[in-house]
C-alpha cells in the first residue's frame, strides 16, 4: 500500500526502549524534518550558533544556540539557564511552534503527556564535535522529560545510568530520530560520540542538529 502522510497521517514509527521511561522514536520527526530544519535556521538567525566554555575553561565542540523563555548558557562562572542571550543580552527566540508541537507529541508518545517545554537548546556538530557522557540536571522540573530530536547526519548515541560509572550502550540516531526520557530514567547518563569523519546527510551535509527540549521551570 502507498501511505502518503497527506492521507494516512505521519508515517507510522516504532517505540524501541532504552531505559525504564526512556524511548527511542525512529523517524518520529521525519515528515517534518525540512521544516524543523529551517525553524533551525530562523533561530540562529536571532542568537547565533557559538562555542560555549566550560567551567573548566574547555571549549565545547558543539555549537549552540537556544530559543524559548530561557537558553542554556556555560562560561567561566557555571552552567545556568538563562532569560537572556549573552552574546546580544536580548530575550531569546520564542519556541517557534512547529517544535513545540513535535516535543509535545514527542512526549506524549513516551507516555508524558502535556509536556510545555520552557527551553529548547540546539546543539551543532561537524566532524570530530561530541558530548561527553552528562546529566541534565540543571532544570527545576525533574518530572517533565527530556526529548531530544535529532537531524542531518548520524551519531552514535551513549545512554548510561545513574551513576557516571554505569555502563553505556549505544544506538545510532539518524535523521527525524527522537529520543524522550523521564520519570526513572530522568538524570540518567547521555552524550554522543564524535561525529564520524564520513557521517553526512543528503540535506544537511556532515552536519548534525539535535534540539533538546526541557521544562526548566516548574
Ligand atoms: C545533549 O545531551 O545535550 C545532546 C545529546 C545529543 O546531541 O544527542
Ligand atoms: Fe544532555
Amino acid at each position: 500500500m502507498n501511505h502518503t502522510p497527506d492521507l494516512f497521517g505521519p508515517t507510522p514509527t516504532t517505540r524501541e526502549p532504552l531505559a525504564d521511561g526512556a524511548w527511542l522514536l525512529r523517524g518520529f520527526a521525519l515528515d517534518q524534518a525540512d521544516q524543523l530544519l529551517d525553524a533551525i535556521q530562523r533561530v540562529a538567525g536571532q542568537a547565533a550558533f557559538r562555542h560555549q566554555i566550560t567551567p573548566g575553561g574547555h571549549t565545547m565542540s558543539a555549537a549552540m544556540s537556544s530559543c524559548g523563555a530561557l537558553g542554556w548558557v556555560t562560561d567561566r562562572h557555571g552552567y545556568r539557564y538563562s532569560d537572556r542571550d549573552p552574546l546580544t543580552d536580548q530575550p531569546w527566540p520564542k519556541i517557534p511552534d512547529i517544535l513545540r508541537q513535535l516535543a509535545a507529541e514527542a512526549a506524549a508518545a513516551g507516555g508524558y503527556e502535556n509536556f510545555e517545554p520552557d527551553a529548547c537548546l540546539i546543539n551543532r556538530y561537524t566532524t570530530g564535535a561530541k558530548m561527553g557522557l552528562h546529566q541534565d540536571k540543571d532544570e527545576e522540573d525533574m518530572d517533565a522529560p527530556i526529548v531530544s530530536v535529532s537531524l542531518g547526519a548520524p551519531i552514535r548515541f551513549l545512554f548510561g545510568g545513574s551513576a557516571r560509572t554505569d555502563k553505556a550502550a549505544g544506538w545510532k540516531l539518524e535523521h527525524g530520530d527522537v529520543v524522550v526520557w523521564g520519570g526513572p530514567s530522568r538524570l540518567f547518563f547521555h552524550g554522543v560520540a564524535p561525529l564520524g569523519k564520513r557521517a553526512e546527510h543528503p540535506v544537511t551535509g556532515p552536519v548534525r542538529y539535535n534540539l533538546t527540549f526541557r521544562k526548566v521551570r516548574i
